[in-house]
């Protein structure tokens, strides 16, 4: 047994897993001062206040004066399995083409694809690799990654295959989304059916049969997945067990929120672009909004509306969507920062969105997310700050002194 000892202050102790945090709750965080935790083996065995301290034979112990513990983040939306880069892209972007432009150039998502597909998995794992330990030093201890630069059968494997690998030798717990339908390839651009007939009977099949899979994705947008074609999809991945996670309303609301909320979706990824009859749709279900500022930040589009979905009762997971294209960032808490000064909202706000109902965006609430006994022990000690709202405050610092995941120090 491990021991975490004179902890300034706790955060997001609970006695049990809280239901997703929605509204004025998302500003609420409970703690305890001058603090304990026990960890054993991959798991919290207890915590409290030091007074209440009464075991002390311990395996290890750790000093934490003047230090935060907190559950580490949880990143609920990326896309870090990819071959190269696309600095070029970046240049265009500061020339002034949009998203859109680069993509209708023979940039974006194709370009991705492009450099994937010449990529043998092993290079891609070892690429892959950098960025998972990469996201780890910053806070984070879970992540869900997407396939999506595949966009055929066997790339589309090969990606997951190294999502796989990635989960079996990191303590990162780790998701794995099925993202086939993220934009046509070009050797489909005359026969769209035919591309989204490989997808339902191909793709899904191989996919469920090897496990490959926890959630099927689709870039619901104009100009890519219609939501006609994102209903059909999302009841062909069903069929074999894969829950949507769909990226929607990055650039147009089109009417893909309702559809995913009918859909039972579990969650809804970007909302750049939120109707009110969009906000109307998520009261109507259980799918949970999550927002992404440092892909509004780099490809300089509006922010998620995060406030007003608090006014409306509704909460959200805050994500980094690492990706090469629209965020080259796997920073949590440079997302908390954007989120606190772009989307208004407050550090305790940014902070249960990266942390428990990114755990509910990852199915993962149940194991991850808050200080509770018995979760995993995946756990932030942070450097010797003044606050806890100084995450958020000192953009661009990494606050983060040790990584404990799994009950392991990293
Ligand atoms: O979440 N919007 C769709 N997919 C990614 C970007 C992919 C890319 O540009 O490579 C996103 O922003
Ligand atoms: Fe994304």
């Amino acid at each position: 047994m491990i021991l975490l000892k004179n902890i300034k202050e706790l955060f997001l102790t609970e006695e049990s897993t809280p239901e997703f945090l929605k509204g004025e709750s998302m500003n609420q965080i409970n703690s305890i001062e001058n603090a304990f935790l026990i960890i054993d083996g991959e798991t919290i065995a207890d915590f409290g206040s030091m007074s209440a301290l009464s075991e002390s034979n311990f395996d290890a112990e750790f000093d934490c004066t003047n230090k935060y513990v907190l559950p580490s983040f949880v990143d609920s939306h990326s896309h870090i399995v990819y071959a190269g880069t696309r600095e070029g892209e970046f240049v265009d972007k500061i020339n002034g083409l949009s998203y859109e432009e680069i993509a209708a150039k023979g940039g974006g998502i194709l370009n991705s694809a492009k450099k994937l597909r010449k990529a043998s998995e092993n290079e891609l794992f070892e690429q892959s690799m950098i960025r998972a330990k990469e996201v780890i030093t910053t806070g984070t201890g879970a992540l869900e990654i997407k396939s999506g630069y595949g966009l055929s059968v066997e790339s589309e494997m090969k990606m997951l295959r190294v999502i796989q690998r990635i989960k079996e030798e990191s303590d990162l717990s780790i998701k794995a989304t099925f993202l086939g339908a993220h934009a046509y390839p070009n050797e489909y651009k005359n026969d769209k059916r035919a591309y989204l007939d490989l997808i339902i009977n191909e793709m899904i099949p191989n996919i469920a049969q090897e496990n490959l899979a926890d959630y099927i994705d689709v870039f619901c947008e104009s100009n890519y997945f219609s939501v006609e074609e994102t209903i059909e999809i999302m009841e062909a991945g069903r069929e074999f067990g894969l829950i949507p996670k769909i990226h929607v309303n990055q650039f147009t609301s089109i009417g893909g929120i309702e559809a995913c909320v009918n859909h039972g979706a579990l969650s809804v990824d970007h909302l750049e672009v939120l109707t009110d009859e969009d906000i109307e749709a998520l009261k109507m279900g259980s799918t949970i909004p999550t927002i992404l500022p440092a892909c509004s930040l780099f490809i300089d589009i509006p922010y998620g509306p995060g406030k007003k979905l608090i006014e409306n009762e509704l909460g959200f997971a805050l994500a980094t969507d690492y990706n090469p294209g629209s965020s080259p960032c796997g920073n949590m808490q440079l997302v908390m920062s954007l989120a606190c000064i772009k989307m208004k909202i407050s550090p305790n706000a940014a902070l249960n969105a990266s942390t428990i109902n990114g755990a509910y965006a990852m199915n993962l609430e149940n194991e991850l997310g808050t200080i509770t006994k018995g979760k995993l022990a995946n756990l932030i000690i942070t450097k010797e700050i003044p606050s806890i709202g100084f995450i958020p405050y000192s953009f661009g610092t990494n606050d983060v002194d040790t990584v404990i995941l799994k009950g392991r120090m990293q």
